[in-house]
């Protein structure tokens, strides 16, 4: 079959990969999808069991890092388009072993870039480049206003140091070569698949446990929620639609200070799991703060909204709901993923706290 469209998809294997895979797979059937990921501990290939047998879906274990083997996959595959999720993710991680974040974040993304501007050498009809990144290339907000898409770079940890170094040289590319790109930069994910490393899912596998809940700080650091599915949904249209060499900011327009959303996750899974009220509460102990901790961020996402029709679809509540009851019922792929060196990740994370 001669498909339209041959995408590579980074990361594809990860949280939110996944879903963008699941969406594009199913969506467009006339495109081929080829999920390009090195299956670190944040990559299963279970997130993606219901699509792996498509027709028009490819599993690529291949490392950013090895430019040769990506350089090949491009050209093997005639690739058109490539949306670029894979990374180093989990700011703790980034505080404490921060190379990884320049490996893989930052050479591995130039490694992909090199290889797209060789692909199509100067033949950019038809082709995108798309970088998902984050809101935390920004910094931190005070009480008020929002992160826009000329808010000034001001990232705080490894990880959001490493992301922003990504983005300058996507752009670089897109103002160099002309090549055509686009970057998206999106507020904090939840939703199924989630690794349990972060808060939400993080705290959801400790209340079934019954183990503390860790509250950095004084617990009022403030976040602004996205439903995965919804941030799928945006990475479509900005593929899609998207102009060329601009910028979109996505976000929930719903920020949460930690403590409250903690709150918010215990009263429901009390309710969910036929516990007396207060008793997931009790779990929550404040400890030692996360080094160098962003107090809050918030996303204005009206551009996306009032050029490409983009606003969220899921309500908080809704999303949490559905969220803890999709990890109540897979418990196995919960269990799995906690097991072995997840154990001796939590060792060092929380030990000292
Ligand atoms: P994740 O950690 O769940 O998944 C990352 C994926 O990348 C994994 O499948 C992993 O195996 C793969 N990977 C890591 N290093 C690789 C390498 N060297 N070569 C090939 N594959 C590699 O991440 P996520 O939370 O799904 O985030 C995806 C992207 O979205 C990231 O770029 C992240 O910066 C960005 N982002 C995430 C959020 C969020 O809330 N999770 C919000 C905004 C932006
Ligand atoms: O804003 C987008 C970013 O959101 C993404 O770019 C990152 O990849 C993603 O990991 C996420 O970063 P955060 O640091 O905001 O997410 P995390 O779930 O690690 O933490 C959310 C908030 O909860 C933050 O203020 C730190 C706090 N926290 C986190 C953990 C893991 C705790 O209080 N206790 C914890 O144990």
């Amino acid at each position: 079959m001669s498909y339209q469209h041959r995408i590579v998809i980074t990361g594809g294997a990860g949280f939110i990969g996944s879903h963008v895979v699941r969406l594009f797979v199913n969506k467009y059937p006339h495109y081929k999808i080829i999920n390009l990921d090195a299956l670190t501990y944040a990559g299963n290939l279970e997130n993606l069991k219901d699509v792996e047998q498509a027709p028009n879906y490819q599993f690529a274990h291949i490392n950013l890092l090895d430019a040769d083997a990506v350089q090949q996959l491009l050209v093997a595959e005639d690739v058109t388009g490539v949306i670029h999720l894979a990374a180093e993710s989990h700011v703790d991680r980034s505080i404490l072993s921060p190379l990884d974040f320049v490996y893989t974040n930052v050479i591995g993304t130039v490694n992909l870039l090199e290889a797209a501007k060789k692909r199509w050498a100067g033949q950019y009809e038809g082709k995108r480049f798309y970088h998902v990144s984050t809101d935390e290339v920004y910094g931190a907000l005070g009480d008020t206003g929002l992160f826009t898409e000329t808010t000034r770079y001001d990232p705080h940890s490894p990880y959001s140091a490493s992301k922003a170094a990504s983005d300058h040289f996507v752009r670089a590319y897109g103002d160099t070569y002309g090549m055509p790109t686009v970057v998206s930069n999106c507020s904090n994910n939840y939703g199924p698949y989630h690794f349990p490393e972060k808060l939400i899912p993080l705290f959801i596998n400790n209340i079934i446990h019954g183990k503390p809940l860790p509250v950095y700080g004084d617990g009022l650091y403030t976040r602004d929620w996205l439903y995965v599915k919804d941030h799928a949904s945006a990475i479509d249209l900005v593929f899609h639609k998207g102009r060329q060499h601009d910028t979109y900011n996505i976000g929930g327009f719903n920020e949460w200070k930690n403590i409250d959303l903690v709150k918010l996750l215990c009263q429901q899974m009390d309710e969910k799991l036929g516990r007396a009220p207060g008793t997931s509460e009790q779990l929550i102990t404040y400890v030692k703060d996360r080094p160098g901790h962003d107090r809050r961020y918030a996303i204005d996402a009206s551009k996306i909204n009032q050029e490409l029709g983009w606003s969220p679809s899921v309500t908080f509540e809704q999303g949490l709901s559905e969220t803890i009851d999709w990890y109540l019922t897979n418990t196995s792929w919960l269990e799995s993923v906690t097991s072995g060196a997840y154990m001796a990740y939590y060792e060092t994370q929380y030990k000292n706290r």
